[in-house]
């Protein structure tokens, strides 16, 4: 009797044990997926070369830029006082914010004349004529 109760909680002990196992690799999953969240915001054909534009993303408002054919991803936000960087004029690579200057380069967010200021950026990814960024 005793071994068969030992055995029935060992067994219990096991399939709790592979529950719980189950229930973290399931979670680290969802993690995963949560923190590589593509979406989709908007067209390359809807972006021309040299070209700017605003995009909403869960509510948080993005800047993207077309430099020579491949897009690029900003915070929509300046980092001097909140100028709205994608309605700033677009250059090679140097976003200028429309309020009062500041350039940035959009591939690595980094304020122009001192790199150690930066905007955030998202990575990007185009599928067909969509536009993707992580967040
Ligand atoms: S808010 Fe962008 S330069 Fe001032």
């Amino acid at each position: 009797m005793q071994i068969a109760e030992y055995l029935l909680h060992t067994d219990f002990a096991l399939t709790t044990l592979h529950a719980a196992l189950h229930l973290i690799t399931l979670t680290s999953a969802l993690i995963t997926q949560a923190m590589t969240n593509k979406i989709k915001v908007s067209k390359v054909s809807e972006l021309p070369p040299g070209q700017a534009k605003t995009v909403s993303v869960n509510g948080t408002s993005v800047a993207l830029y077309n430099v020579d054919g491949k897009i690029y991803a900003t915070t929509n936000t300046c980092a001097h006082r909140g100028g709205p960087l994608g309605e700033g004029l677009l250059e090679g690579k140097l976003i200028t914010c429309p309020w009062h200057g500041w350039q940035f380069d959009v591939t690595n967010g980094c304020l122009a004349n001192n790199p150690a200021a930066k905007v955030q950026t998202y990575p990007t990814k185009i599928v067909d004529d969509d536009i993707f960024i992580e967040v």
